[in-house]
């Protein structure tokens, strides 16, 4: 993995959980279960590479519509997650941010995501985990906060200040599993200009070789910016 060009910023929409489970004959939450035990292996991998920035996609706005035993489920996931991935995060150095309408999340799982977020503030490497989050409504969040502040004209530098990345990289790759063509509405703003890898694999089998893979295929790109 040397002399590759990393990339300070990879988002991950992971995809596919559900089919996973299908395939085994388990229920879709099995799938969830897995994916969700596949993140601490996918994210120590980005760190390790060198990657600064770690975004991933885990409830969006439109989620909200499955059924509620699934939903409950990745809350339930999520929850367990951060009270067991705190310590590894200070160990380690990462800081945790959460993007998305914290507020409306359980009072039990918004506490839990402040304290995390607040004990891990220091911290220069960042695993920034989109929950109940939708890029539509991101900007919409930012634009309502704006003309709360009595602004009628911002620079992109401005506008960036109010959304949940604030002081963050743009995405440089995005990485979405199972087969989907489609970013979904992960972070539009940011990845105005990402590079967009499509894999195969499915969530839970996405592993540190097609980590590998990914990052090299990055590292062959020719990012131009608009220029020639
Ligand atoms: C997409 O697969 C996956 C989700 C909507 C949930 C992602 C959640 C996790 C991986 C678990 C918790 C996350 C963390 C950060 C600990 P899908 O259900 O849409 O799969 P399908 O397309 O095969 O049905």
């Amino acid at each position: 993995m040397e002399n590759l060009i990393i990339p300070r910023h990879v988002g991950f929409i992971m995809d596919g959980n559900g089919r996973w489970a299908k395939q085994r004959n388990k229920p879709r939450n099995f799938g969830h279960k897995k994916g969700a035990e596949n993140v601490e292996k996918v994210v120590s991998a980005c760190f390790k590479s060198g990657i600064e920035v770690v975004s991933l996609y885990a409830f969006s706005t439109e989620n909200w519509g499955r059924p509620k035993d699934e939903v409950d489920k990745i809350m339930d996931l999520l929850y367990k997650f951060l009270i067991k991935y705190e310590k590894t995060l200070i160990k380690n150095e990462i800081r945790l941010i959460v993007s998305g309408n914290k507020p409306e999340l359980s009072k039990v799982l918004f506490e839990l995501i402040e304290k995390v977020e607040n004990s891990t503030k220091a911290f220069k490497k960042v695993l920034n985990i989109a929950i109940n989050y939708g890029g539509k409504q991101e900007i919409l969040h930012a634009v309502n906060r704006l003309l709360k502040d009595g602004k009628s004209a911002v620079t992109e530098e401005e506008f960036e200040s109010y959304l949940y990345t604030k002081g963050l990289p743009p995405i440089d790759l995005i990485v979405r599993t199972s087969g989907e063509q489609r970013t979904s509405n992960f972070f539009i703003w940011q990845s105005a200009y990402a590079e967009l890898y499509f894999t195969d694999a499915l969530w839970p089998d996405f592993n540190e070789q097609e980590l590998e893979s990914a990052l090299s295929w990055y590292a062959q790109r020719n990012r131009r910016f608009g220029k020639i």
